[in-house]
């Protein structure tokens, strides 16, 4: 397995298993079955609505003695409904809860987005807060607060812009270790890498295969595929390798953590051993040009009626 390392002398799995849209029931299975053959970091997140399941499989493999709780990175997030300061401890402690440990390897704030207390996902107008609402420094001073009481070791942020994850860095006394991001030959998004590569700050590639199983009402009808990318198949088959091997590899050879999703035992096989795949520079060269940044996950869901949620604002472009 291979590392990045991380201050203080840790040190996270490049290559974890992505939980979103993983079902309660297959969950279970998906996550038992990947740590029994060899994964060791798990993502997770409330909004997924899986965090109970997903921790029973944690619980029993820790149980089993296959690995220590020390060799096992867990992340999660904070919801966008729990972003008041107060708020904060009580949100992750419940994710602690449902994951059955102490402590969290890594907690980020999901999206620079906020609804109001309670709110899962909204419906009305006034299920939204706006941005300013809640400064996101008083929110980061909460996830630091908890970083002291030993409840998480890291902290950082999804979905942020270089804009707001500049601005956040400026104000933060515990700088943000990861920016979980949609990352794949479609959405390169080299400024960003280039950024956090300059300020140490590393990139998770969510939706490293194109997340093809999103629900329907988050697709367009005209959205490209990756896995059938003839420029992807076609290093797949010179490398002997599976086109979903191709595209995690890619994430790995750029140094970025990859968090696939499956709940089928062949495909989480395949896809741990993408790492033992390095492609080589006329592969990297090839997949480079595919970039025309597409997001599968664009943000529009935030646009709902009476949202003060633009595309253009969340992602600052
Ligand atoms: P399944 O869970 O049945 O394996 P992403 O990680 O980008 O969100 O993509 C997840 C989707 O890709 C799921 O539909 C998952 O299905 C599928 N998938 C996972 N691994 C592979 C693979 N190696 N090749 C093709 N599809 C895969």
């Amino acid at each position: 397995m291979k590392f990045y390392e991380l201050p203080g002398e840790q040190r996270i799995p490049a290559l974890g298993l992505g939980t979103w849209k993983s079902a309660p029931g297959a969950v279970y299975a998906a996550v038992k079955e990947a740590i029994a053959i060899g994964y060791r970091h798990i993502d997770c997140a409330p909004a997924y609505q899986n965090e109970p399941e997903v921790g029973k499989a944690v619980a029993e493999s820790l149980a089993s003695g296959i690995m220590p709780r020390q060799d096992l990175w867990l992340t999660s997030k904070l919801w966008n409904n729990a972003h008041e300061p107060e708020q904060v401890q009580p949100a992750l402690e419940k994710t602690l809860a449902d994951l059955q440990v102490a402590y969290l390897d890594l907690y980020l704030i999901h999206w620079p987005v906020l609804f109001k207390s309670g709110v899962m996902f909204p419906r009305q107008s006034d299920d939204y807060l706006t941005l300013d609402a809640i400064p996101v420094s008083e929110t980061w001073k909460a996830l630091e607060a908890c970083v002291g009481k030993g409840l998480v070791r890291n902290i950082g942020v999804c979905n942020f812009s270089i804009k707001k994850l500049d601005a956040l860095c400026q104000k933060a006394s515990i700088r943000p270790v990861m920016n979980q991001i949609e990352l794949h030959p479609y959405l390169q998004q080299c400024a960003m890498l280039e950024y956090c590569r300059y300020n140490n700050i590393l990139l998770t590639a969510y939706s490293p295969l194109g997340s093809s199983d999103r629900p329907a009402g988050m697709k367009k009808p005209d959205e490209p595929t990756l896995l059938d990318h003839s420029v992807i198949q076609g290093i797949a088959t010179k490398h002997g390798a599976t086109p979903g091997q191709v595209l995690l590899s890619w994430g790995l050879c750029r140094q970025t953590v990859v968090i696939p999703k499956s709940v089928n035992p062949d495909r989480l096989r395949q896809n741990l051993a993408a790492a033992e795949l390095t492609l080589d520079l006329e592969d990297m060269t090839a997949i480079a040009a595919l970039d025309r940044g597409y997001r599968f996950v664009d943000g529009s869901f935030f646009e709902g009626p009476g949202s003060p949620y633009t595309v253009k604002e969340l992602w600052d472009e």
